[in-house]
Formats: structure tokens, sequence, C-alpha cells
């Protein structure tokens, strides 16, 4: 598995491949990799001829700096379950690579960053959006895969690469999940015992309101109220957001859904048992569709991995 750490070999590696005809995908990511990330991998060479990795931990995307300073750096590990997964190439470029001295310039997706996400943590996903252009002008892919759990940075990323046309498919991963439901996230790890048992509410919120669906229920407020009775099930829960979206503009829906529409939930969750200190923010979505009658949205069957497994 190659090494590369500065923009300008990574493009004439890129030119060299795209020259003979091989088709680059690429994962972008802050490192920390758990099992969520190596579905990222697994969709990404169904795609492509081959796999390449960004591990960069973006301080532009992070709202305070004590995120960023504790956010977990595990290169080592990370560099080996790429190569246990047949990773080709892992681009590991240091700050100054990516935001040189004096640096000025920003990519941000106007509207579709505003809501949800967006209301709680502005500037994160223009750090995104920038980051993730200077990947794209890097690596020079055809595809690159992101995970459908953060569906927000999804349709920023889908919409900038759009908008400044660059030539790659921008696809996404289904969110992988642990048995009981709770999807993947490098946050989950910052949950304890009591947090973490009750953190389960978010998957049931979306199935509640999925069962309700399912069972006739049209009304947007309606399907909201059958999930945020789950959510209200869990004493430690703090509910940030339990909201329903178009999947496309992310604008709110109201009354009766004759279209595929986002359930989005932000929920924070104290660390420790005592309720004090840091809280631990989880995101989850599903999109649910009243033309078919049942869910869409294509999450994978649960199952049982432990965080700390690797491959
Ligand atoms: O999802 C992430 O890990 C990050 O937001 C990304 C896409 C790698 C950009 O830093």
């Amino acid at each position: 598995m190659e090494r590369i750490a500065t923009t300008r070999e990574l493009q004439a590696r890129a030119d060299a491949e795209r020259a003979a005809g091989r088709r680059i995908a690429l994962v972008p990511t802050m490192g920390a990799l758990h099992a969520g990330h190596r579905s990222l991998v697994e969709t990404a060479r169904a795609h492509a001829d081959l796999v390449w990795v960004s591990i960069f931990v973006n301080p532009a995307q992070f709202n305070e700096s004590a995120d960023f300073e504790g956010y977990p750096a595990e290169l080592d590990a990370d560099l080996e379950a790429c190569e246990a997964d047949g990773v080709d190439l892992v681009f590991l470029p240091k700050r100054e690579e990516l935001y040189p001295e004096g640096f000025q310039t920003w990519v941000e997706v106007e509207d579709l960053t505003q809501p949800l996400c967006g209301a709680s943590r502005p500037g994160h996903f223009r750090g995104v959006t920038t980051v993730v252009s200077k990947l794209f002008l890097a690596a020079k892919p055809h595809v690159a895969v992101f995970g459908e759990k953060d569906y927000q940075q999804l349709a920023a990323v889908r919409r900038m690469a759009r908008d400044l046309g660059f030539d790659v498919e921008v696809i996404g991963s289904p969110t992988l999940r642990e048995a009981d439901g709770l999807a993947l996230s490098s946050r989950n790890v910052h949950l304890g015992p009591e947090a973490r048992r009750q953190a389960v509410v978010l998957a049931r919120a979306l199935e509640a309101a999925e069962h309700a669906l399912a069972a006739g229920e049209r009304d947007a407020a309606a399907l909201l109220a059958a999930a945020q009775i789950e959510l209200a099930k869990a004493p430690g829960a703090e509910v940030e957001y339990c909201e329903l979206r178009c999947p496309e503009t992310l604008a709110t829906l109201a009354g009766p859904l004759c279209a595929p529409a986002l359930l989005a939930l932000a929920v924070h969750f104290p660390a420790d048992p005592d309720g004090r200190g840091a809280r631990v923010r989880l995101i989850d979505n599903r999109l649910l569709d009243p033309r078919e009658a049942r869910v869409r949205g294509g999450d994978r069957a649960p199952i049982a991995i432990s965080l700390e497994e690797r491959p």
C-alpha cells in the first residue's frame, strides 16, 4: 500500500492512473477507522479499479478547538486497517499541505447547510466542502464515497460537486449498525454504559416512524410524533432536532407526505453517568417513501460488531 503526503505527488499519480485507463475511487476520512469506514472502502471497491483513502483530521470543520484536539489519532491502526482491506493508496497530508500559510479561499454550499446540523455547527460544512474540494483536486477520483449516516454532508458534497462541475460521481454508502440498531460512529466510544443503552432510541425512533408509515400514516406531524415518543423514553436524551425534510433541498415538510422524505435526528447524551460534563452528539436518519408504503434507504441489516474491532 502506497503512502503519499503531498497534493502534487498525488495529482501526478492520478494523472498516470487515468492515462492507463484505471478508475480511482476516493474515500475521504478523518481516521479513527471503524467498521463503518470499512464498508465505505467496500463500496468504493465495487465502483473502481483503485481505492484511495485520505486520512486528515480537518481543523476547519471543528466548531470547538477542544473537539479538534480530542479527536482520536490512531494512525498505525488506521494504516493496518487500510492495508488489511486492500486499499491501494493512502493520502496523508499535513495541515500546511491543505491549509498553507495565509489560506483564505473557502467553498461554501449556501442553503443546504443552514438547517439541521448546520444550525448548531456554524462553519462546519464550509470546512467539509472546502477540504473535500481540495481532496478532489488532489486525487482526481472518478468516484468518491461518503456515508449516508451523515446525510447532510453527503447532500452538501453532491451539490458542491455539481455546482463546481467536478467530474466525480459522489456515492452514498448505507449506514452500518450495531446489533441493537445504533448507527456506527466514531463518537459511540464516548458513550458511558448507561448512555450507550439509551442511545438505541435513535434507531427506535426511526423505526417507529417507519412503522407508522407502513400502517398508513402520511401526516408529517403524526410521523414526527411517533419518533418523538420513542426519543422521550430515554431520560438522558436531549433532542437537538427531529425533523422531516425534503431529501433534495432539505426544506421542511409538513402536511401529508406524497414523496420520499428524510427523517433526521440529532440527540445529545451525557458521557458520564452523573449527567455532568461532556455530552455526546449522535445523528441518524432514514428515508421514508410514502409511495411504496415501506421504508427506503437501504440500511443494511443490523450486524454485531464491537467498535473496538479491527480487521
Ligand atoms: O465524514 C468525515 O469524516 C469528514 O467530514 C470528511 C468527509 C472526511 C471531511 O473531512
